[in-house]
C-alpha cells in the first residue's frame, strides 16, 4: 500500500510516498481503507526538526494522525462496528500514519451521512483538540470567548463547539477571512498590534476565556483574559513563560510523545459529539484544499503558510 514518509529532516521536499506492508488492526483498534486523510502542521515542524529536542522521531516517520474510510479489518474484542461501516477516526499518536491507503484507528466513530469524505477525513484531530481544550477552559452559556487563529483547522472546528456550548465567541484572523468567520457565528477581528484594545470594544462585557490557535501574543490574550489560568494554548511553547497551559493531547493510557509535564488526556470523547452536532447540521468541517496523496508534499507546503482556511487534507 502507498504511505506518505520522509527519511530525514528538511524541507517540505523530503516528504514522499513509498510502498510498505499495509498494517493490521490490533486488540480493541480497527483496521479502515482510508479515503481521505488530515495534514498536521504540528508533523510539519516535526519534519523540519522544529520539535527535535520535544518529540523523539524514529525514521522512516510516517505522516498522519486522522483519517476517513470504509472499515476492513477488526481487532479483538471490538464491538459496534463490522467491515464495510464508513468511520472517522484516530489513529495511535505513537505509530501515526493516517496517511496511508489502510491506517488502524484507536478512536473512532460513524461518519455522519451529512459529511463529505473530505469533512470526515480532516475532522478528527480539530475536533479532539477544540474538545480537549473547550472542555479544560469550562466553556460555557452566558460566557465570552475569545478564539486567536479562529480561521485554521482546529479554531473553525472550536468556535462552532463553543456557539453550540451557548458562549459568545470572538475569533481573530486577517479582514479577508471576516466574512468566514461571520458565517460560523463568529465576531470577527485581526490579531496584531491594538488586540487588547479591538477585543475589549467588542465587548465590553469581559473576556472569560482564551483559546489560542496561532501563538506570539501571549501577553495580550492574558491581559484580555486577566488571568493566566483563563488562557489555554496550544500553538505557543513559551506559555510556561506566561503562567499558561499549553495543551499536548497524550493518550489516557500514559504512552506517546509528551511536550511538557501537563499533556491532557486526548479528548476523545469529542468524536460523538460531533456526531450529534453533524447530524443536527450544526457542525460543517471547513476544507482549505484537497490533495491527491502523491502531492502530500505540495499539501505541506500550504500549511506552513500558515494562512490555510480550515483543514488540509489528502484524497486517496
Ligand atoms: N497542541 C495540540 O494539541 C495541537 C493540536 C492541533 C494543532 N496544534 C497547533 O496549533 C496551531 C493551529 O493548528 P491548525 O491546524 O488550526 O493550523 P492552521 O489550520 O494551519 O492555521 C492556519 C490559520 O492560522 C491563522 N493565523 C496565522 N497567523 C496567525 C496569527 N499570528 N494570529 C492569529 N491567527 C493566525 C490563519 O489566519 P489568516 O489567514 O486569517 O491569517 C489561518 O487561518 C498549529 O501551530 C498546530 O501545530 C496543536
Amino acid at each position: 500500500m502507498r504511505a506518505v514518509q520522509f527519511l530525514e529532516y528538511g524541507p517540505a521536499g523530503v516528504v514522499h510516498v513509498a510502498e510498505i506492508e499495509p498494517p493490521h488492526a490490533g486488540p480493541g483498534e480497527i483496521r479502515i481503507s482510508v479515503r481521505v486523510s488530515g495534514v498536521s502542521p504540528g508533523e510539519t515542524m516535526i519534519r523540519a526538526g522544529r520539535l527535535r529536542d520535544l518529540v523523539p522521531v524514529t525514521f522512516p516517520y510516517r505522516t498522519g494522525f486522522d483519517a476517513a474510510g470504509v472499515v476492513d479489518e477488526i481487532g479483538a474484542g471490538v464491538t459496534g462496528v463490522r467491515p464495510g461501516d464508513e468511520v472517522f477516526g484516530m489513529v495511535a499518536m505513537t505509530r501515526r500514519a493516517a496517511n496511508a491507503d489502510h491506517a488502524v484507528l484507536t478512536a473512532w466513530a460513524p461518519k455522519p451521512a451529512a459529511w463529505t469524505w473530505q469533512e470526515a477525513g480532516g475532522a478528527a484531530g480539530s475536533v479532539e483538540t477544540a474538545t480537549r481544550v473547550l472542555d479544560r477552559l469550562g466553556v460555557a452559556a452566558g460566557q465570552t470567548l475569545l478564539v486567536q487563529g479562529a480561521a485554521g483547522a482546529v479554531g473553525t472546528v472550536a468556535v462552532q463547539f463553543a456557539a453550540e456550548r451557548g458562549a459568545t465567541v470572538i475569533g481573530t484572523a486577517g479582514e479577508h477571512n471576516h466574512d468566514f468567520l461571520r458565517s460560523l457565528g463568529v465576531q470577527p477581528t485581526t490579531y496584531g498590534p491594538g488586540l487588547v484594545e479591538r477585543v475589549r470594544s467588542l465587548a465590553p462585557q469581559g473576556i472569560d476565556a482564551v483559546f489560542d490557535c496561532a501563538g506570539g501574543a501571549l501577553p495580550d490574550l492574558v491581559a484580555l483574559a486577566g488571568d493566566p489560568a483563563r488562557v489555554v494554548t496550544i500553538a505557543d511553547f513559551t506559555a510556561a513563560a506566561h503562567g499558561v497551559h499549553l495543551s499536548h493531547g497524550a493518550p489516557a493510557d500514559g504512552t506517546g510523545e509528551r511536550l511538557d509535564s501537563s499533556a491532557d488526556p486526548l479528548a476523545v470523547h469529542g468524536l460523538a459529539r460531533a456526531v450529534d452536532l453533524a447530524g443536527r447540521g450544526r457542525l460543517r468541517i471547513p476544507i482549505a484544499r484537497a490533495f491527491p496523496l502523491a502531492e502530500a508534499a505540495a499539501a505541506h507546503e500550504l500549511s506552513e503558510t500558515r494562512h490555510a482556511r480550515g483543514r488540509i487534507v489528502l484524497v486517496h
